[in-house]
């Protein structure tokens, strides 16, 4: 059986938790219970082949280090882009490499009317600097899945 390690990381409040329960539970926690440690498997199935994914979550200060897990890294457009520039570098630099298996989220993508970034911004950025880029809400469960997916898929041919 094939078993993978991801990393959710994210300023605090972008929504992690918030992604990872409807991911794995299918609803929407709408409270705001910041996490202290948290740790999810689910078993799913990705191009037919079957895959058991160990997820956690990380602050932003703490994602680079230690583990060769991969990472879904989710900021939302409220943040400012510049933490998430900071970020990337910072994780490429600690794994000493070009190029890491990742998907950057955009979450909150409901609260349309409260983005900062636009889309072709943040567009730019992940062509830029070669990372998949997916808009994703976890209160309405769009691209939750999806995101999960798409890691597994680049994680399969890293
Ligand atoms: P920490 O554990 O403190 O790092 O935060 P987190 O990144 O895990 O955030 P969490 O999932 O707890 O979400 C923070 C707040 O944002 C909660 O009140 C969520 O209900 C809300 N939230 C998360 N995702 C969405 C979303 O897609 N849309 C909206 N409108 N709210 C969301
Ligand atoms: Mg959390």
């Amino acid at each position: 059986e094939e078993r993978l390690k991801l990393v959710v990381v994210g300023g605090g409040g972008v929504g992690k938790s918030a992604l990872t329960i409807q991911f794995i539970q299918s609803y929407f926690v709408s409270d705001y219970d910041p996490t202290i440690e948290d740790s999810y498997t689910k078993v799913c199935t990705v191009d037919g082949k079957e895959t058991r994914l160990d997820s956690k979550e990380a602050p932003h200060h703490t994602a680079g280090s230690g583990s060769e897990a991969s990472l879904l890294l989710v900021w939302t457009r409220l943040d400012l882009f510049h933490e998430v520039q900071k970020f990337h570098t910072q994780i490429l630099r600690v794994k000493d490499r070009d190029d890491f298996p990742m998907v950057l989220v955009g979450n909150k993508a409901d609260l349309e009317q409260q983005r900062v970034i636009s889309r072709e911004d943040a567009q730019a950025f992940a062509r830029e600097n070669r990372i998949h880029y997916m808009e994703a809400s976890a209160k309405n469960r769009y691209n939750v899945d999806e995101a999960f997916m798409e890691l597994v898929q680049i994680i399969r041919r890293f």
